[in-house]
C-alpha cells in the first residue's frame, strides 16, 4: 500500500514535468485526481484497512494527496504565467514608432470635370438635376420629336434593355442626356434652368469614342428666351472653363428636337483661330464641342407647355470630349480615361 502511494506520487510528478498545455493538464488531473481517478481508488482501499496500519497509511495517503494537489496547482499557475507573457509578447506595440499615413486619393479626372461644370452653371442659376440613366424610349426619343422607326434615331447607336415594354415604350440605356428635357418640364413649371450630367451609352469604340461616357445637358425655358441667351451662356461657359480668350461659334445643324439647331464650336486654344499658323490640332481655328438649339415647339408641347407662351434653349455635350479639349491636358485616346491605370489617373 505504502509503496503504491509513493509510486503514484512519483508518477504524477513525472507527468507534471512533461506537461506544456492546459489540455494535457486537465487530462492528468482527471486520471490522477478525478472522482474515479487513481488516488481516489487508493484512498478507498486505505479506508478498508484496520487499526494501527490504517492510521499510519492514512496519514501517508493524506500527505500524498496534498502533494499531488500542490503539484497540480503549481503547474496550473506556471501555465497561466506562460500564457499571459506570450500574449503580452504578441500584443506589444511600440507607441513611439512613427505612424503610417493612409495614402490619399483624389477624384477621377472626369469627376473633377463634372464638379467643375456643375459649379460653373450653378453660378448662373442652373440647378443640377438627375434624370434616369436607363429610361423609357418615350423620354429618350419619342417626346423629342423622334417617332418610332424615324431614321434620325439611328444617329444614337442605342443599347436597348431586354425588359418588358411599358406604357412609354422600351427601356434603353440613355444614349444622350436629352431625356431630361421633357422629364424636367413634367416636374416643374418655367422658369426652368437645369443642368443634368449623367452617364450615357452608345455602341461605339475607337480613340474618340467609348461605349460609356458622360454628357451634360443644359435647358433653359422661360418667356422670351432667344438664341442670344444661348450664345451668352455658352460664351460664359467657354471663358470660365477654357480661359478668358476663348469664344464660341454657332454653326447651323439639324436635330429633331431643336429648331433652329446648331453645332457649337470653340476657338482653338493652340492657334487662337489664326489660320496662318497651320494648326495641326484644329485645322480651321475652331474645335467642335457639341449640339445645341432652341427647344422645338413639339418638345415644349410634350412637356405640357404652350410654345406661344414659352421658349427655351438646350445644349448637350460630352464631358470627356470637353475635358480633352482643355489646354494642357494632352489625352489623345479617350479610352485611357477608363483603363484604371493609376499611373495615368494620378497625374491629375
Ligand atoms: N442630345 C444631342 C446629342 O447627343 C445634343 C443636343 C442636346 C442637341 C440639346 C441639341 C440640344 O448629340
Amino acid at each position: 500500500m505504502k509503496s503504491e502511494l509513493e509510486k503514484l506520487k512519483q508518477e504524477f510528478e513525472a507527468v507534471m514535468e512533461t506537461i506544456t498545455d492546459r489540455a494535457a493538464l486537465e487530462q492528468a488531473k482527471n486520471e490522477f485526481l478525478g472522482r474515479k481517478g487513481r488516488l481516489k481508488m487508493l484512498l478507498e482501499q486505505v479506508a478498508k484497512l484496520a487499526g494501527e496500519e490504517r492510521k499510519t497509511i492514512g496519514q501517508l495517503a493524506n500527505e500524498v494527496k496534498e502533494g499531488l494537489e500542490a503539484a497540480y496547482r503549481y503547474k496550473e499557475h506556471a501555465l497561466n504565467e506562460a500564457h499571459t507573457s506570450t500574449q503580452a509578447e504578441r500584443e506589444w506595440i511600440d507607441i513611439t514608432e512613427p505612424g503610417h499615413a493612409p495614402e490619399e486619393g483624389h477624384l477621377h479626372l472626369t469627376s473633377q470635370a463634372i464638379e467643375e461644370i456643375t459649379d460653373i452653371f450653378s453660378r448662373v442659376g442652373f440647378t443640377s438635376v438627375r434624370a434616369p440613366e436607363i429610361d423609357w424610349d418615350y423620354y429618350v426619343f419619342e417626346s423629342l420629336n423622334m417617332p418610332k422607326d424615324h431614321p434620325a434615331r439611328d444617329d444614337w447607336e442605342t443599347f436597348f434593355v431586354e425588359a418588358p415594354e411599358g406604357k412609354k415604350g422600351k427601356m434603353v440605356l440613355t444614349p444622350h442626356t436629352s431625356n431630361s428635357q421633357v422629364r424636367q418640364m413634367e416636374l416643374v413649371k418655367p422658369p426652368i434652368r437645369m443642368i443634368n450630367i449623367n452617364r450615357t451609352y452608345r455602341r461605339q469604340i475607337d480613340i474618340t469614342h467609348i461605349p460609356m461616357f458622360h454628357q451634360f445637358e443644359g435647358l433653359m425655358i422661360d418667356k422670351g428666351v432667344a438664341v442670344i441667351h444661348l450664345k451668352g451662356v455658352l460664351d460664359y461657359f467657354a471663358r470660365t472653363f477654357f480661359g478668358p480668350d476663348r469664344r464660341t461659334r454657332l454653326r447651323p445643324h439639324h436635330f429633331r428636337f431643336t429648331e433652329p439647331s446648331f453645332e457649337v464650336d470653340i476657338s482653338c486654344g493652340v492657334c487662337g483661330g489664326d489660320l496662318s499658323k497651320n494648326c495641326r490640332l484644329c485645322k480651321s481655328g475652331w474645335l467642335e464641342l457639341g449640339g445645341a438649339g432652341m427647344v422645338h415647339p413639339r418638345v415644349l408641347e410634350a412637356g405640357g407647355l404652350d410654345p406661344k407662351e414659352y421658349s427655351g434653349f438646350a445644349f448637350g455635350w460630352g464631358v470627356e470630349r470637353t475635358l480633352m479639349m482643355r489646354e494642357g491636358i494632352k489625352i489623345d485616346d479617350i479610352r485611357v480615361l477608363y483603363k484604371n491605370d493609376l499611373r495615368f489617373v494620378r497625374q491629375f
